[in-house]
Protein backbone atom coordinates (compact mmCIF):
# COMPACT_ATOMS: atom_id res chain seq x y z
CA UNK A 1 0.00 0.00 0.00
CA UNK A 2 2.90 2.20 0.79
CA UNK A 3 3.14 3.41 -3.09
CA UNK A 4 -0.39 4.80 -2.72
CA UNK A 5 -1.12 7.88 -0.98
CA UNK A 6 -3.38 9.66 1.24
CA UNK A 7 -5.63 12.42 1.70
CA UNK A 8 -8.82 14.07 3.60
CA UNK A 9 -11.03 16.97 3.85
CA UNK A 10 -10.97 19.05 7.21
CA UNK A 11 -13.33 21.50 7.74
CA UNK A 12 -11.01 24.15 9.07
CA UNK A 13 -13.73 27.05 9.44
CA UNK A 14 -17.37 27.60 9.74
CA UNK A 15 -18.95 29.12 6.92
CA UNK A 16 -20.88 32.44 6.95
CA UNK A 17 -23.40 31.37 4.23
CA UNK A 18 -23.09 30.15 1.52
CA UNK A 19 -19.70 27.59 2.01
CA UNK A 20 -16.79 27.70 -0.16
CA UNK A 21 -13.24 26.20 -0.42
CA UNK A 22 -11.35 28.35 2.10
CA UNK A 23 -13.58 26.66 4.75
CA UNK A 24 -11.88 23.31 3.86
CA UNK A 25 -8.43 21.93 4.00
CA UNK A 26 -7.12 18.76 1.76
CA UNK A 27 -4.23 17.46 3.98
CA UNK A 28 -2.07 14.48 2.99
CA UNK A 29 -1.87 11.92 5.69
CA UNK A 30 -0.35 8.47 5.59
CA UNK A 31 -2.69 4.99 5.34
CA UNK A 32 -3.44 4.40 8.46
CA UNK A 33 -2.43 0.62 9.83
CA UNK A 34 -5.96 -1.33 10.43
CA UNK A 35 -5.62 -2.77 13.88
CA UNK A 36 -7.49 -6.40 15.07
CA UNK A 37 -11.05 -6.24 14.06
CA UNK A 38 -10.75 -3.34 11.93
CA UNK A 39 -10.57 -2.98 7.95
CA UNK A 40 -8.91 -0.46 5.41
CA UNK A 41 -10.81 0.85 2.79
CA UNK A 42 -10.37 2.81 0.06
CA UNK A 43 -13.22 5.37 -0.70
CA UNK A 44 -14.95 4.36 -4.21
CA UNK A 45 -18.33 6.93 -3.80
CA UNK A 46 -19.00 9.33 -1.60
CA UNK A 47 -21.92 11.30 -0.93
CA UNK A 48 -22.54 14.95 -0.67
CA UNK A 49 -25.74 15.92 0.95
CA UNK A 50 -27.60 19.26 1.84
CA UNK A 51 -27.81 18.20 5.69
CA UNK A 52 -24.07 18.31 6.16
CA UNK A 53 -24.02 22.31 5.60
CA UNK A 54 -25.93 21.99 9.31
CA UNK A 55 -23.26 20.12 10.72
CA UNK A 56 -21.10 23.28 9.89
CA UNK A 57 -22.40 25.58 11.89
CA UNK A 58 -21.51 24.75 15.45
CA UNK A 59 -25.37 24.63 16.40
CA UNK A 60 -27.59 22.19 18.63
CA UNK A 61 -29.28 20.16 16.21
CA UNK A 62 -30.22 16.39 15.84
CA UNK A 63 -26.55 15.30 14.89
CA UNK A 64 -23.79 17.03 16.41
CA UNK A 65 -21.77 19.47 14.43
CA UNK A 66 -18.32 18.38 12.66
CA UNK A 67 -15.46 19.58 14.69
CA UNK A 68 -13.33 21.86 13.17
CA UNK A 69 -9.60 20.96 12.16
CA UNK A 70 -11.53 17.13 11.42
CA UNK A 71 -12.54 15.51 8.30
CA UNK A 72 -15.94 16.16 7.03
CA UNK A 73 -17.66 12.47 7.30
CA UNK A 74 -20.91 10.97 5.43
CA UNK A 75 -21.99 8.34 3.42
CA UNK A 76 -19.57 6.45 1.84
CA UNK A 77 -19.61 3.41 -0.74
CA UNK A 78 -15.74 1.92 -0.31
CA UNK A 79 -13.80 -1.55 -1.04
CA UNK A 80 -11.83 -3.51 1.66
CA UNK A 81 -8.27 -3.46 0.68
CA UNK A 82 -7.04 -5.06 3.74
CA UNK A 83 -8.74 -7.07 6.60
CA UNK A 84 -8.10 -7.88 9.83
CA UNK A 85 -11.20 -8.70 11.01
CA UNK A 86 -13.19 -12.18 10.38
CA UNK A 87 -15.96 -10.50 9.00
CA UNK A 88 -14.60 -8.94 5.75
CA UNK A 89 -12.07 -10.40 3.24
CA UNK A 90 -10.32 -8.27 0.78
CA UNK A 91 -11.70 -6.69 -2.13
CA UNK A 92 -15.50 -6.48 -0.73
CA UNK A 93 -17.80 -3.88 -0.71
CA UNK A 94 -19.27 -1.92 2.31
CA UNK A 95 -21.24 1.01 2.96
CA UNK A 96 -20.46 3.53 6.22
CA UNK A 97 -20.80 7.00 7.59
CA UNK A 98 -17.18 7.57 7.28
CA UNK A 99 -14.63 10.27 7.00
CA UNK A 100 -13.95 12.05 3.62
CA UNK A 101 -10.52 10.47 2.80
CA UNK A 102 -9.18 8.38 0.35
CA UNK A 103 -8.14 5.44 2.40
CA UNK A 104 -9.34 4.77 5.98
CA UNK A 105 -9.83 2.28 8.65
CA UNK A 106 -13.22 0.91 10.60
CA UNK A 107 -13.80 -1.11 12.66
CA UNK A 108 -16.66 -3.75 12.19
CA UNK A 109 -19.95 -2.41 13.55
CA UNK A 110 -19.02 0.81 11.72
CA UNK A 111 -19.60 -0.80 8.28
CA UNK A 112 -22.05 -2.80 6.26
CA UNK A 113 -21.44 -5.50 3.50
CA UNK A 114 -23.86 -4.34 0.12
CA UNK A 115 -24.11 -7.37 -2.62
CA UNK A 116 -23.04 -5.30 -6.17
CA UNK A 117 -25.46 -8.53 -8.10
CA UNK A 118 -28.25 -6.51 -6.18
CA UNK A 119 -28.69 -3.52 -7.31
CA UNK A 120 -25.47 -0.70 -8.83
CA UNK A 121 -23.64 0.24 -5.85
CA UNK A 122 -23.77 3.50 -6.09
CA UNK A 123 -28.05 3.27 -5.17
CA UNK A 124 -26.90 2.63 -1.55
CA UNK A 125 -26.17 6.41 -1.47
CA UNK A 126 -29.49 7.28 -3.50
CA UNK A 127 -32.46 5.47 -4.04
CA UNK A 128 -32.09 2.35 -1.97
CA UNK A 129 -30.25 4.48 0.59
CA UNK A 130 -30.70 7.64 2.90
CA UNK A 131 -32.02 9.60 0.34
CA UNK A 132 -34.89 6.96 -0.47
CA UNK A 133 -35.97 5.86 2.90
CA UNK A 134 -36.36 9.42 3.46
CA UNK A 135 -38.93 9.96 0.35
CA UNK A 136 -40.62 6.38 1.60
CA UNK A 137 -40.93 7.16 5.46
CA UNK A 138 -41.77 10.42 5.05
CA UNK A 139 -44.44 10.38 2.50
CA UNK A 140 -46.14 7.26 3.70
CA UNK A 141 -46.05 7.91 7.00
CA UNK A 142 -46.73 11.37 7.23
CA UNK A 143 -48.18 12.22 4.05
CA UNK A 144 -50.14 9.23 3.70
CA UNK A 145 -51.31 9.82 -0.07
CA UNK A 146 -54.68 8.86 -1.34
CA UNK A 147 -55.94 7.81 -4.54
CA UNK A 148 -56.67 11.33 -6.53
CA UNK A 149 -55.44 13.11 -4.03
CA UNK A 150 -52.94 16.18 -5.02
CA UNK A 151 -49.18 15.63 -3.84
CA UNK A 152 -46.83 18.64 -4.35
CA UNK A 153 -43.53 17.87 -3.97
CA UNK A 154 -40.35 20.62 -3.88
CA UNK A 155 -36.94 19.80 -4.60
CA UNK A 156 -38.61 17.85 -7.34
CA UNK A 157 -35.69 16.51 -9.41
CA UNK A 158 -33.30 15.58 -6.37
CA UNK A 159 -32.86 12.29 -4.75
CA UNK A 160 -35.79 12.68 -2.42
CA UNK A 161 -38.22 14.59 -4.21
CA UNK A 162 -37.68 12.49 -7.53
CA UNK A 163 -38.70 9.40 -5.41
CA UNK A 164 -41.31 11.15 -3.12
CA UNK A 165 -42.71 12.02 -6.73
CA UNK A 166 -42.86 8.57 -8.10
CA UNK A 167 -43.56 6.97 -5.08
CA UNK A 168 -47.04 9.27 -4.75
CA UNK A 169 -47.90 8.32 -8.58
CA UNK A 170 -47.60 4.48 -7.52
CA UNK A 171 -50.08 5.42 -4.82
CA UNK A 172 -52.50 6.95 -7.47
CA UNK A 173 -51.85 10.53 -6.52
CA UNK A 174 -51.88 13.65 -9.01
CA UNK A 175 -48.29 14.91 -9.18
CA UNK A 176 -47.14 17.87 -8.88
CA UNK A 177 -43.20 18.87 -9.16
CA UNK A 178 -41.75 21.72 -8.29
CA UNK A 179 -37.80 22.65 -9.49
CA UNK A 180 -35.21 24.98 -10.57
CA UNK A 181 -34.43 24.41 -14.68
CA UNK A 182 -36.37 23.54 -17.72
CA UNK A 183 -34.43 20.20 -17.95
CA UNK A 184 -35.62 19.37 -14.87
CA UNK A 185 -39.19 20.36 -15.70
CA UNK A 186 -38.41 17.78 -18.93
CA UNK A 187 -37.48 15.12 -16.88
CA UNK A 188 -40.18 15.03 -14.28
CA UNK A 189 -42.73 15.10 -17.08
CA UNK A 190 -41.43 12.78 -19.61
CA UNK A 191 -39.50 10.24 -17.31
CA UNK A 192 -40.98 10.04 -14.15
CA UNK A 193 -44.71 10.93 -15.73
CA UNK A 194 -45.33 13.77 -13.12
CA UNK A 195 -48.77 15.21 -14.05
CA UNK A 196 -47.26 18.95 -14.14
CA UNK A 197 -44.54 20.52 -12.82
CA UNK A 198 -43.74 24.23 -11.79
CA UNK A 199 -39.97 25.84 -12.86
CA UNK A 200 -39.77 28.30 -9.74
CA UNK A 201 -36.99 30.52 -11.17
CA UNK A 202 -39.58 31.16 -14.29
CA UNK A 203 -42.63 31.02 -13.05
CA UNK A 204 -42.83 34.86 -11.97
CA UNK A 205 -46.03 34.60 -9.55
CA UNK A 206 -45.16 31.19 -8.06
CA UNK A 207 -48.63 31.28 -5.90
CA UNK A 208 -50.23 31.82 -9.38
CA UNK A 209 -48.46 28.92 -11.36
CA UNK A 210 -49.06 26.68 -8.71
CA UNK A 211 -52.77 27.38 -8.69
CA UNK A 212 -53.15 26.73 -12.20
CA UNK A 213 -51.17 23.79 -11.55
CA UNK A 214 -53.03 22.13 -8.83
CA UNK A 215 -56.49 23.24 -9.43
CA UNK A 216 -57.89 21.06 -6.89
CA UNK A 217 -55.69 22.39 -4.20
CA UNK A 218 -53.11 20.71 -2.19
CA UNK A 219 -53.67 17.31 -0.60
CA UNK A 220 -50.31 16.85 0.83
CA UNK A 221 -47.06 18.95 0.45
CA UNK A 222 -43.34 16.97 0.71
CA UNK A 223 -41.02 20.27 1.50
CA UNK A 224 -38.07 19.86 0.77
CA UNK A 225 -36.76 23.95 0.65
CA UNK A 226 -38.87 25.60 3.04
CA UNK A 227 -38.85 29.75 2.21
CA UNK A 228 -41.08 31.33 -0.13
CA UNK A 229 -41.59 28.29 -2.24
CA UNK A 230 -43.31 26.60 0.44
CA UNK A 231 -45.54 29.75 1.68
CA UNK A 232 -46.93 29.55 -1.83
CA UNK A 233 -47.97 25.90 -1.84
CA UNK A 234 -49.39 26.86 1.83
CA UNK A 235 -51.53 29.43 0.87
CA UNK A 236 -53.07 26.31 -1.38
CA UNK A 237 -54.30 23.71 0.95
CA UNK A 238 -57.22 21.76 1.15
CA UNK A 239 -58.88 20.91 4.09
CA UNK A 240 -56.54 17.69 6.05
CA UNK A 241 -53.53 18.59 4.22
CA UNK A 242 -50.67 16.59 5.15
CA UNK A 243 -46.98 18.23 5.54
CA UNK A 244 -43.67 15.94 5.45
CA UNK A 245 -41.35 18.50 6.36
CA UNK A 246 -38.26 17.06 5.30
CA UNK A 247 -35.76 19.65 4.66
CA UNK A 248 -35.29 23.68 4.20
CA UNK A 249 -31.89 23.78 1.84
CA UNK A 250 -32.88 27.56 0.52
CA UNK A 251 -32.43 28.75 4.41
CA UNK A 252 -29.17 26.88 5.03
CA UNK A 253 -27.36 29.84 4.02
CA UNK A 254 -29.14 31.82 5.01
CA UNK A 255 -26.71 34.23 7.42
CA UNK A 256 -29.89 36.35 8.99
CA UNK A 257 -32.81 34.64 10.48
CA UNK A 258 -36.07 34.47 7.86
CA UNK A 259 -39.10 35.24 8.72
CA UNK A 260 -42.11 34.56 6.50
CA UNK A 261 -45.90 34.86 6.78
CA UNK A 262 -47.59 32.89 10.20
CA UNK A 263 -48.82 29.63 8.51
CA UNK A 264 -50.73 28.96 11.76
CA UNK A 265 -53.59 30.16 10.39
CA UNK A 266 -53.46 28.45 7.47
CA UNK A 267 -53.11 25.17 9.08
CA UNK A 268 -55.62 25.69 11.93
CA UNK A 269 -58.60 26.79 8.91
CA UNK A 270 -57.51 23.82 7.21
CA UNK A 271 -57.00 20.94 10.24
CA UNK A 272 -54.32 20.73 8.42
CA UNK A 273 -51.12 18.17 9.87
CA UNK A 274 -47.29 19.63 9.64
CA UNK A 275 -44.62 17.53 10.64
CA UNK A 276 -41.09 17.67 10.89
CA UNK A 277 -38.97 14.34 11.01
CA UNK A 278 -35.58 12.77 10.61
CA UNK A 279 -35.00 9.67 8.63
CA UNK A 280 -33.02 8.06 11.60
CA UNK A 281 -36.50 7.93 13.35
CA UNK A 282 -37.69 4.89 11.43
CA UNK A 283 -34.34 3.09 11.68
CA UNK A 284 -36.19 0.31 12.90
CA UNK A 285 -38.18 -0.07 9.71
CA UNK A 286 -35.41 0.56 7.17
CA UNK A 287 -34.95 -3.00 5.89
CA UNK A 288 -38.78 -3.03 5.01
CA UNK A 289 -38.44 0.25 3.43
CA UNK A 290 -35.14 -0.95 1.32
CA UNK A 291 -36.91 -3.91 0.60
CA UNK A 292 -40.15 -2.43 -0.85
CA UNK A 293 -37.81 0.49 -2.78
CA UNK A 294 -36.25 -2.28 -4.35
CA UNK A 295 -38.76 -4.31 -5.57
CA UNK A 296 -40.12 -1.47 -6.93
CA UNK A 297 -37.18 -0.35 -8.69
CA UNK A 298 -36.90 -3.96 -9.95
CA UNK A 299 -40.36 -4.00 -11.58
CA UNK A 300 -39.95 -0.60 -13.05
CA UNK A 301 -42.05 1.34 -10.72
CA UNK A 302 -39.05 3.59 -9.58
CA UNK A 303 -36.48 4.97 -11.62
CA UNK A 304 -33.41 7.03 -10.46
CA UNK A 305 -30.69 9.82 -11.77
CA UNK A 306 -26.97 9.99 -10.63
CA UNK A 307 -25.04 12.69 -11.28
CA UNK A 308 -21.30 12.02 -10.78
CA UNK A 309 -19.07 13.88 -10.77
CA UNK A 310 -15.46 12.55 -11.13
CA UNK A 311 -12.63 13.03 -8.19
CA UNK A 312 -11.43 13.69 -4.72
CA UNK A 313 -10.29 16.85 -5.55
CA UNK A 314 -13.93 18.20 -6.59
CA UNK A 315 -15.59 17.15 -3.39
CA UNK A 316 -16.21 20.52 -1.89
CA UNK A 317 -17.62 21.80 -5.67
CA UNK A 318 -20.16 19.01 -5.77
CA UNK A 319 -21.00 19.57 -2.09
CA UNK A 320 -21.66 23.20 -3.44
CA UNK A 321 -23.52 22.43 -6.41
CA UNK A 322 -26.23 21.33 -4.15
CA UNK A 323 -27.23 24.43 -3.22
CA UNK A 324 -27.20 25.83 -6.99
CA UNK A 325 -29.33 23.24 -8.16
CA UNK A 326 -26.25 21.63 -10.46
CA UNK A 327 -27.68 17.94 -9.96
CA UNK A 328 -30.24 16.03 -11.79
CA UNK A 329 -30.97 13.19 -8.63
CA UNK A 330 -28.71 12.02 -6.50
CA UNK A 331 -25.13 13.84 -6.03
CA UNK A 332 -22.21 11.58 -5.83
CA UNK A 333 -18.27 11.61 -6.39
CA UNK A 334 -16.31 8.88 -7.78
CA UNK A 335 -12.78 8.96 -6.01
CA UNK A 336 -11.88 5.65 -7.25
CA UNK A 337 -12.37 2.27 -9.70
CA UNK A 338 -13.17 -0.69 -7.41
CA UNK A 339 -9.85 -2.96 -7.54
CA UNK A 340 -11.54 -5.73 -9.49
CA UNK A 341 -12.72 -3.82 -12.35
N1 LIG B 1 -35.39 14.94 7.15
C1 LIG B 1 -34.47 14.09 6.74
O1 LIG B 1 -34.16 13.09 7.37
C2 LIG B 1 -33.78 14.37 5.44
C3 LIG B 1 -33.01 13.39 4.81
C4 LIG B 1 -32.43 13.68 3.56
C5 LIG B 1 -32.62 14.93 2.99
N2 LIG B 1 -33.36 15.86 3.65
C6 LIG B 1 -33.61 17.17 3.07
O2 LIG B 1 -34.31 16.96 1.87
C7 LIG B 1 -33.99 17.99 0.93
C8 LIG B 1 -33.52 17.35 -0.37
O3 LIG B 1 -32.33 16.62 -0.13
P1 LIG B 1 -31.63 15.79 -1.30
O4 LIG B 1 -30.54 15.01 -0.68
O5 LIG B 1 -32.66 15.10 -2.09
O6 LIG B 1 -30.97 16.95 -2.17
P2 LIG B 1 -31.26 17.23 -3.70
O7 LIG B 1 -32.71 17.60 -3.81
O8 LIG B 1 -30.76 16.09 -4.50
O9 LIG B 1 -30.33 18.48 -4.02
C9 LIG B 1 -30.66 19.74 -3.59
C10 LIG B 1 -31.60 20.47 -4.58
O10 LIG B 1 -32.26 21.50 -3.88
C11 LIG B 1 -32.63 22.52 -4.77
N3 LIG B 1 -32.33 23.83 -4.18
C12 LIG B 1 -31.11 24.30 -3.80
N4 LIG B 1 -31.22 25.55 -3.32
C13 LIG B 1 -32.54 25.88 -3.43
C14 LIG B 1 -33.29 27.05 -3.10
N5 LIG B 1 -32.71 28.13 -2.56
N6 LIG B 1 -34.63 27.04 -3.35
C15 LIG B 1 -35.23 25.95 -3.88
N7 LIG B 1 -34.58 24.82 -4.20
C16 LIG B 1 -33.24 24.79 -3.97
C17 LIG B 1 -31.80 22.34 -6.04
O11 LIG B 1 -32.67 21.98 -7.12
P3 LIG B 1 -33.39 23.11 -8.03
O12 LIG B 1 -32.66 23.14 -9.32
O13 LIG B 1 -34.78 22.59 -8.16
O14 LIG B 1 -33.29 24.40 -7.29
C18 LIG B 1 -30.87 21.18 -5.70
O15 LIG B 1 -30.62 20.35 -6.80
C19 LIG B 1 -32.95 18.86 1.60
O16 LIG B 1 -33.60 19.96 2.19
C20 LIG B 1 -32.37 17.97 2.67
O17 LIG B 1 -31.84 18.69 3.74
C21 LIG B 1 -33.93 15.60 4.85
Amino acid sequence: MTEQKNQHILLTSRPKGMPSMENFTFEDIEIPEPQNGQVLLKTLYLSVDPYMRGRMNDTKSYVPPFELNQPVSGGIVAEVVQSRSGEFEEGDLVIGNLPWALYTTAGEQEVRKLDPELAPITTNLGILGMPGLTAYFGLLDIGNPQEGETVVVSGAAGAVGSTVGQIAKIKGARVVGIAGSEEKVNYLKNELGFDAVVNYREAGNIRQALKEACPDGVDVYFDNVGGEISDAVISLLNKYARIPLCGQISLYNLEKQDVGPRIQGQLLINSALIKGFIVSNYASQFGEGAKQLGQWLQEGKLKYEENVVEGFENTIDAFLGLFKGENLGKQLVKVAEPSQS
